[in-house]
Order: structure tokens, then C-alpha cells, then sequence
């Protein structure tokens, strides 16, 4: 299969995004899945994450907290965010394929191309919540260091979690480390539950509430 080739099945696409092997990699494979990803994996049934980080949100913030949705792809996270009341969502990601999906579904009040494994332009404090969903495998670890930043003291992360990936791909050192300067401390961890119940059964998330300090 070429490079510019997307896998024929639902579960040989999630597998292929997964294994790119460099960020840039990475970002033109999601730039290629962009057009069928919704249809792919856009639904309650499907893929679950969504709904439930949106579940928690409802329970942690203020509908009018300025959230920032990031690794966001085609939207579904500020989808159901704005079917839940929110009204002021922002959106980043690196693949420009997936932003124009998102921002066809208009939900966001603006949406940023930018890769999260550099600093963004957020001035410090500057957001009310962080919210991330089906990025743990995906987005650099410093990206946590990033977000502390950029939300307010007393500000909340939401972080959709792959226990296993959240330690090898280094999230787990860099909380330890923030921690520990009394910046971030984990409020609540949610129960497991199948992010992708009918394509990847075997996959497990938890949706964290991180405290910013
Ligand atoms: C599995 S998708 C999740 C999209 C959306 N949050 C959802 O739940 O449907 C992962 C997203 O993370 C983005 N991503 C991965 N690495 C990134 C990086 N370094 N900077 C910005 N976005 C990144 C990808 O482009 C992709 O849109």
C-alpha cells in the first residue's frame, strides 16, 4: 500500500494512524482520513469518548467556560459540547484536513492550526478548561506542560486517558513533575470504559479531571 493510500477498513485506519512513525507522519495521515473519519468513527455506538468527556464537563464547568478542545480533528468533541449548552469553544490541531471539517460544523468560535508539540499562542492563563479526546497515543506529553500554562489558576484539564499509553508515552512523569511544583493535581479519574467498543474492543480510556493550580 502506498503512503497516500488509506487503509480499507474502519479498524486498519485507527491501526495506521497509530503506527505513523513520525509527527509529520502522523499529521498527513489524518489529513488523508479526514474525509471519512465522522463516518468512520462519528457515532454514539462507535466511539465514545465524546459523550463521555462531555458527561464530565457538565459536572465541572460553567456553560459559559471558554474551552479549548484540543487535538480536536473534525469537532465531534465541540459537537457534543455545543448540544450540551457550551457556548465558547475553541479548536486546535495540526491536520488542516480534519480542521476543515471542523469548522464546517461551526460549533467553534475559532479554530487554530497549530502542532501541540510546540508552544501555542495562548497567553498564559488565558483558558478556562483544556479539554482533549483520542490523543493520548497521538500528541506529545510536553503538551501538558503546554496546557498548565495556558489555563487559569483554579482552571480544569479534561483529559480523556489510555492508562497504558498515558505511562509509556511519558504523561505520567511530566504530571508527577507538575505535581510536584504544586501547578496540577488530579481531582477525579473516571471509570474505564471502551472508547471503541465495536472497532478496537479491547482499547480502554478514563476520562481525568485535572485541577490547575
Ligand atoms: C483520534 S483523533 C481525535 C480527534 C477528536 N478529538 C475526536 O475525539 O474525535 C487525534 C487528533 O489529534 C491530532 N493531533 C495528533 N498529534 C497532534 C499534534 N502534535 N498537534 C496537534 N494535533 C495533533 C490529530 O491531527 C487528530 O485530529
Amino acid at each position: 500500500m502506498s503512503e497516500n493510500e488509506l487503509p480499507d477498513t474502519k479498524a486498519g485506519r485507527v491501526d495506521w494512524v497509530i503506527r505513523a512513525e513520525t509527527n509529520e507522519e502522523m499529521r498527513r495521515r489524518y489529513d488523508l482520513w479526514a474525509q471519512d473519519y465522522d463516518s468512520d468513527v462519528g457515532s454514539y455506538d462507535d466511539y465514545l469518548v465524546p459523550w463521555e468527556a462531555t458527561k464530565v464537563a457538565e459536572i465541572v464547568l460553567s456553560k459559559e467556560a471558554l474551552i479549548l478542545d484540543a487535538g480536536a480533528g473534525t469537532g465531534l468533541v465541540g459537537q457534543t459540547l455545543k448540544e450540551a449548552g457550551f457556548q465558547r469553544l475553541i479548536a486546535v490541531d495540526y491536520s488542516e484536513g480534519m480542521l476543515d471539517i471542523a469548522r464546517k460544523k461551526q460549533v467553534y468560535e475559532d479554530v487554530h492550526q497549530c502542532d501541540l508539540s510546540r508552544p501555542t499562542q495562548f497567553e498564559t492563563g488565558s483558558i478556562d478548561c483544556v479539554i482533549t479526546c483520542g490523543t493520548t497515543t497521538q500528541m506529545p506529553c510536553a503538551s501538558l506542560r503546554e496546557f498548565a500554562r495556558i489555563v487559569r489558576p483554579k482552571g480544569k484539564i479534561i483529559f480523556a486517558v489510555v492508562p497504558d499509553a498515558w505511562v509509556d508515552f511519558g504523561y505520567a512523569d511530566i504530571l508527577s513533575e507538575l505535581e510536584a511544583q504544586g501547578k496540577l493535581s488530579v481531582k477525579s479519574r473516571g471509570e474505564p470504559f471502551q472508547m471503541l467498543p465495536t472497532t478496537e474492543p479491547d482499547f480502554y480510556c478514563e476520562i481525568w479531571v485535572i485541577d490547575v493550580r
